[in-house]
């Protein structure tokens, strides 16, 4: 069986050798137009005249618009309706697009797009957070709130109260294939797009509403993106957009890419915040409530800056069970990019809150920080029975025998931990969770805690305990040098919180050669979603994943799919596409029942044959039989995620169908006199369910923590005091290159089965270990307070310059 096997990317080698195509690679035709944006140079303002013919004379163009010329100017939000495409003369942004250039070549576009004239009347931008809480310029009517129990009692009875406040930055998503798109136009006004989007869909929709067409006039295709990382959820929409209405205007084909500058000052980035916190402790280091107040910079627009605030919100409590909580989030409309989604969607931001508390706290007690992490986690799940545990279990679904975990086949990864689900009440034994005392903040049950288990197995597998007494005696001994050391969790909630959005389709072809066809709703962008849903397709047929042809993404063959997104890419695609192979094989069991010997049911699809317990034969004989008794040979598939119902204007319900979850312990050092820093080691072990492809969920998890690490040291965003980005190239925005990653970085799966009925029972793997990442800062915060007697109250980016800010209120 293909799943559980650690196969290769299938686009490796296409990756590595060039030949992978993306947006810029497709030929285009002669005709083909290049468009570029002409942007503003001012944050706040209205353009009070526009002389375009500079521009319309330079070599090359051929067309250019502003705002004036379209009647309406084409909407580009995914949310709001407050994103027109050009503007409409008020200006939001530095950088905000205000007309069009079309030429023949992609340079003469981006040259003549800095000729034209604009004459601006300036007004003084809102940027801040201080500067938009003055004004109360927000989203929404106020702040949302999420109560639990009495905060107020709990932090006048406390024994210790901390009190705080962190800034947290932003974070460009830097992915390696900038923004594109193409539009073609086609007879009768129809109009096809390839877009690097991790939504077709919604790219569909927006078009469609741009030119006026219903959206069965436009198809859009998606073969995969250089990387997306939540920065193509919406902000692919524009270029496509612009395609499209230049390609209808002009009849030609149209292409868009942003030059990496521009990419940079056009695009929203993950919000920046504040959180504050009030916790209060008792005597033993029980955490008996907190009160944050999270502040979200949204930028000009609102995109998705609701849920992204909500997910802020609902990891607020990150892996901790919060007997009081008051989470109050504000969400800032300030005159910058408009923030959207990126790696986490706000739940990095809310986890560090809580983190920053845990390691404040821990300062203030005098205590070591994981005691009083463990002490605080949620109670452990209840022992599950019947579970794959350490080996196979067979499970009867339609009259497949299929492998729930087929962990054999895992050998050549590191997975270092062995055992299933029931080890959860194992050897650490913490309580067992009660339906009265173990609810997040939002009133859902946590059913499924694992980290009291997967806490202990990290700290003793990269002796957390030990490497705390050493570094302790080298900082005693070292003037200059100082090391660090800590150990955090991570516990991600997964399921879209918009309910509605939890749902996928697939459609599956079986040709008479016995050759696959497989396309779902999902989007590749390097996380390997295609692998490893190929991979199930495979398993379903029981052929090699070689038997299956993975095909791009197009909203002609599945309709109203949602954004690749909220790391639910496999879980969503995974069981549509099981739903329609499973289908197919119905139809084939039922044609060859008789001559097989056997009931429908019993016929199963392994090793390349159809079985009966009396007969077999070949697959590919099997779907020629079918083919002539004239059977369909193709099926569409669907999947509906269970169980879940969020209110989210109440803050209330069960928005997850379960958590993924993860340990990191990072060791860094630290230059006391210039706040240089380095990650010396780092070891995890993360959760990925009875992972469908352990060599890809390693990868995504490698890959998540050292974005999640360059997010809180290098990753710096500046506006000057005008609210222009200054950080829009390599040379200013420092993103982790190879040598950041740690010298010795050791990373396993915890092998235990999802307790929920996921595809195979997997976990979600994209975003959670982005928040792995968190245990660098702490380590760095660790180190700072070797300095001194105070806490350092390290902010984030822990830039040199911030770290030696934080050694100085150290040794204060
Ligand atoms: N991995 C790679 N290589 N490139 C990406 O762009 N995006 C991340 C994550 N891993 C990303 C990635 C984000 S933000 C999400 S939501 C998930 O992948 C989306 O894919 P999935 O749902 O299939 O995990
Ligand atoms: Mo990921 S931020 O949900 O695209």
């Amino acid at each position: 069986m293909s799943v559980h096997k650690p196969l290769p990317h299938d686009a490796a080698r296409l990756h590595v050798t060039g030949a992978a195509r993306y947006i810029d690679d497709i030929p285009t035709p002669s005709d083909c137009l290049h468009l570029a944006f002409g942007l503003s140079p001012i944050a706040k303002g209205r353009v009070t005249g526009m002389d375009l013919a500079p521009t319309m004379a330079a070599a090359g163009v051929h067309a250019v618009v502003s705002g004036a010329d379209l009647d309406p100017i084409p909407d580009c939000s995914p949310s709001n309706h407050d994103e027109p495409l050009l503007s409409d003369g008020t200006i939001h942004y530095a950088g905000q697009p205000l007309y069009l250039v079309a030429a023949q070549t992609h340079l003469q576009a981006r040259r003549a797009a800095v000729l034209a004239h604009v004459s601006l009347d300036e007004e003084t931008p809102i940027l801040s957070i201080e500067e938009a809480e003055a004004a109360d310029s927000r989203f929404e009517d106020g702040p949302r709130i999420y109560r639990k129990g009495d905060i107020d009692a709990a932090l006048s009875d406390a024994q210790h109260v901390v009190e705080g406040s962190i800034d947290i930055g932003g974070q460009e998503h830097f992915y390696l294939e900038g923004q594109s798109a193409l539009a073609l136009p086609q007879e009768g006004g129809d109009m096809v797009v390839y877009s690097s989007s991790q939504h077709p869909t919604e790219i569909q929709h927006k078009v469609a509403d741009a030119l006026g067409l219903p959206m069965h006039a436009v198809r859009v295709e998606v073969r995969r993106m250089g990387g997306g990382f939540g920065g193509k959820e919406s902000q692919g929409n524009h270029l496509a957009i612009a395609c499209a209405v230049m390609a209808a205007r002009t009849g030609r084909p149209c292409k868009m890419r942003y030059d990496r500058d521009d990419d940079f000052i056009i695009t929203g980035k993950r919000h920046d915040a504040r959180v504050s916190y009030r916790a209060g402790f008792d005597a033993e280091g029980h955490l008996l409530g907190v009160d944050f107040t999270q502040h979200i910079r949204c930028g000009w627009a609102m995109d998705l800056s609701l849920p992204v605030a909500d997910r802020a919100m609902l990891h607020a409590d990150n892996a901790y069970l919060l007997p009081a909580a008051r989470i109050t989030s504000h969400r800032w409309k300030t005159n910058t990019q408009s923030a959207t989604a990126y790696r986490g969607f706000g739940g990095p931001q809310g986890m560090v809150g809580i983190e920053r508390v845990m390691d404040h706290a821990a300062h203030q007690l005098g205590v070591d920080p994981l005691e009083l992490r463990r002490k605080n986690y949620y109670r452990a799940a209840e022992v599950e029975s019947g579970g794959p545990s350490g080996g196979r279990t067979s499970e009867k679904v339609k009259g497949h025998r299929l492998e729930t975990a087929d962990l054999e086949g895992r050998g050549a990864v590191r997975v270092t931990s062995e055992g299933g689900a029931k080890r959860y009440g194992g050897a650490h034994s913490p309580e067992t969770g009660t339906a009265a005392g173990n609810t997040t903040p939002y009133g859902m049950e946590v059913e499924d805690f694992i980290l009291h288990d997967m806490t202990e197995r990290l700290a003793a597998e990269c002796d957390y305990a030990r490497r705390v007494e050493t570094v302790a005696a080298w900082n005693e001994k070292e003037p200059i040098l100082k090391r660090g050391i800590a150990l955090t969790p991570v516990k991600f909630g997964i399921s879209f919180t918009l309910t509605h959005l939890n749902q996928a389709g697939a459609l599956v072809h079986v040709y008479q050669d016995g050759s696959i066809h497989m396309n779902h709703g999902g989007t590749e962008m390097g996380q390997g979603l295609f692998q490893k849903v190929a991979q199930v397709a495979a398993s379903r047929f029981g052929v090699p994943v070689t038997q299956v042809k993975i095909t791009a993404t197009d909203t002609g063959k599945v309709p109203n799919t949602s954004a690749t997104a909220a790391s639910s890419g496999t879980d969503l695609n995974g069981m549509a596409v099981k739903d329609a192979c499973d289908k197919i094989c119905a139809r084939i069991a039922r044609t060859l029942a008789e001559e097989l010997q056997a009931e429908p049911e019993e016929i199963t699809f392994e090793d390349g044959m159809v079985r009966s317990p009396s007969a077999e034969m070949p697959f590919t004989d099997a779907v020629t039989r079918a083919y002539m008794a004239r059977v369909s040979l193709s099926a569409t598939g669907f999947y509906k995620t269970p169980k879940i119902a969020w209110d989210r204007i109440a803050g209330e319900g069960r928005p997850f169908l379960y958590f993924a979850y993860g340990a990191a312990c990072s060791e860094v050092v630290i230059d006391t006199l210039t706040g240089e820093n380095r990650i010396l080691r780092t070891d995890i072990l993360h959760d990925a369910g009875a992972s469908l492809n352990p060599a890809i969920d390693i990868g995504q998890v490698e890959g998540g923590f050292v974005q999640g690490a360059g997010w809180l040291t290098t990753e710096e965003l500046v506006w000057d005091p005008k609210g222009v980005l200054k950080t829009h190239a390599p040379s200013t925005y420092k993103i982790p290159c190879a040598s950041d990653a740690p010298d010795i970085f050791n990373v396993s799966l915890y092998d235990a089965v999802n307790r929920e009925e996921t595809i195979y029972r997997s976990k979600a793997v994209g975003e959670p270990p982005f928040m792995l990442g968190i245990s660098v800062f702490s380590a760095l915060s660790n180190a700072c307070a070797a300095t001194g007697p105070g806490f350092p109250d390290l902010q984030a980016p822990a830039t040199a310059e911030a770290v030696l800010a934080a050694v100085t209120r150290a040794r204060q």
